[in-house]
């Protein structure tokens, strides 16, 4: 048998996990996500035998294309994107089973013609399967299709059976709580709760699931894990890209509603949870919601808890790159902050007078993404240098999220010699040099979630508005000031001054990671 023939994709053999046989419909088909994430994770999986052997995926958007261009247009994707060298016969496997069915998002027409198209696929796969409804559009039409998938029935297909219609919705998830309740509404109009798959790649990130792991498969960490002895926590999510060629969407956006409302405020909601009773979604969901309830809301204005900037020109990578306002599609007077920080208060037992510092932006110094948890300093009294209150270093554990993935703990330790000299040392473990560095794109773990039936990674409603809650006042009080509080930084450097006042106003300053 050729080494083709022999892989278990092409064999028919699956279901680990126990996916089951699955129709797949992006919306969105098109679209950029679709190319870069999308297709290369579903042929990931179908490398790693993940997929159903009765799988079919259905791509469905506005433009007219016929099936066979859509399969050249994801054949390339998942050339171009693909983690791993593709598996030539594994691909072409995976694009007989690709089709296409164009039509507006607001069409009753084009939804009639894809439920029959996924009655025709269901009888040739011969049994009965489920339905993956994954909307990759622009939020503009979010609501009009969650409509249409309940008009045309697709929405409440075998909704008493492990088979239900999944729905997977692509950030952003509203624009502030307004728009959020009114998306859960219509949500809640077509489907139930249990069918909603809302998405934040950056709970598939590999270390994003570890952060739960080292908090509660380690016995060392937990007792430690409060205001006894954490001093104050800073998340940062920084990126040294700018806008690029996305700044129609990001001049409506902004580093609040692009990073921070959802990824950064995943990250804290992990950090700071109680142990749920259970790794269920429910049960880990009830604890994200109860703590992002327990944060305060937010001071407004000069001496508040808010800071944000754009970037102006700098160097970054050894080049000269331009500053926000003179990016393309961005408005010379652009009010759109690209960096955003905050200091959280969480009022609950574990946590009163812990800070949580959030900070976020573009062009940053560097590309990344770290927790780090300070703990109190310890007492000085036995190593201190004579006046010298604060000479041992503050033990931190942080951890590394992208892109040196691991973990480190900052310990103080003694300077081999005669004298007794304390330093900072530092232990750490790299993903890399202890797993390989193949480890599994977000939208690998994410898609076979959604394909068994596990929400556990995925936001829920009321989560997702406990999170605008805290948010939309931040983005009414800027709206309302417009430029005036509008602090710059240099693109390549880490951040602006209002930044580190709002830390040098508690006694903090932020790390550079
Ligand atoms: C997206 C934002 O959600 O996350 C982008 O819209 C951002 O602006 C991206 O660049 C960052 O994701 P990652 O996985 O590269 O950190």
């Amino acid at each position: 048998m050729s080494d083709s023939a022999r892989h278990p994709f092409l064999q028919g053999l699956s279901k680990h996990r126990g996916t089951p046989p699955t129709i797949v419909v992006i919306f969105g088909a098109s679209g950029d996500l679709t190319a870069r994430k999308l297709l290369p994770a579903l042929y990931n999986l179908a490398h790693d035998n993940l997929l159903p052997a009765d799988f079919h995926l259905v791509g469905f958007s506005r433009s007219p294309l016929p099936d066979a261009e859509f399969r050249a247009l994801a054949t390339k994707a998942v050339r171009d994107f693909s983690r791993r060298a593709p598996h030539t016969a594994v691909l072409e496997r995976l694009a007989g089973r690709l089709s296409y069915v164009a039509g507006g998002y607001d069409e009753p027409a084009a939804f009639t013609r894809l439920a029959a198209h996924i009655a025709e696929l269901e009888q040739r796969l011969g049994g009965e399967t489920q339905v993956l409804c994954y909307i990759s559009t622009p939020p503009s039409v979010f609501g009009a299709i969650l409509h249409q998938l309940g008009a045309c029935g697709l929405a409440a297909r075998r909704l008493d059976s492990p088979l239900h219609t999944k729905v997977v919705i692509e950030k952003p998830f509203g624009r502030d709580l307004a728009s959020a309740r009114a998306l859960n509404a219509a949500i809640r109009e077509v489907c139930a709760e249990k069918q909603v798959y809302r998405i934040d790649h950056y709970l598939g990130k590999e270390t994003v699931q570890d952060l739960l792991v080292q908090r509660f498969a380690n016995a060392i960490f937990e007792p430690l894990w409060n205001r006894n002895f954490i001093d104050h926590i800073q998340i940062t999510v920084a990126e040294n890209l700018g806008v690029g060629t996305r700044g129609g969407y990001y001049e409506q956006s902004g580093a609040l509603r692009d990073m921070i409302q959802n990824h950064t405020m995943q990250l804290l909601a992990l950090t700071a949870m109680e142990p749920p009773v259970s790794l269920d979604a429910e049960a880990v969901r009830d604890e994200k919601v109860k703590v992002l309830r327990a944060v305060q809301a937010l001071a407004l204005g000069p001496e508040g808890d808010t800071a944000r900037a754009q970037y102006a020109a700098g160097m970054v990578g050894g080049k000269m790159v331009p500053g926000y306002r003179e990016e393309p599609g961005i408005a010379a007077d652009s009010a759109t902050e690209t960096y955003t920080a905050l200091r959280l208060s969480i009022n609950n037992w574990r946590w009163q007078g812990v800070p949580f510092y959030l900070r976020s932006g573009k062009r940053l110094a560097r590309r990344v993404s770290e927790i780090a948890i300070q703990f109190k300093r310890p007492p000085g009294t036995l190593f201190a240098a004579a006046g010298e209150r604060f000479a041992l270093a503050p033990n931190t554990l942080s951890f590394l999220i992208q892109p040196d993935e691991g973990l480190s703990l900052v310990l103080n330790g003694k300077v081999p010699g005669l004298e007794t000299r304390t330093q900072p040392v530092k232990m750490s473990f790299r993903y890399a040099a202890t797993y390989g560095s193949d480890t599994p794109e977000a939208y690998e773990r994410l898609v076979l979630d959604a394909l068994t039936g596990d929400g556990t990674l995925f936001i829920r409603g009321d989560e997702a508005e406990a999170s605008w809650e805290l948010c939309t006042p931040v983005l009414d009080s800027w709206r309302e000031l417009g430029r005036q509080g509008m602090d710059t930084y240099a693109a390549g450097s880490w951040g602006p001054a209002a930044a580190d006042t709002l830390l040098a106003r508690h006694g903090h300053q932020w790390r550079q990671p």
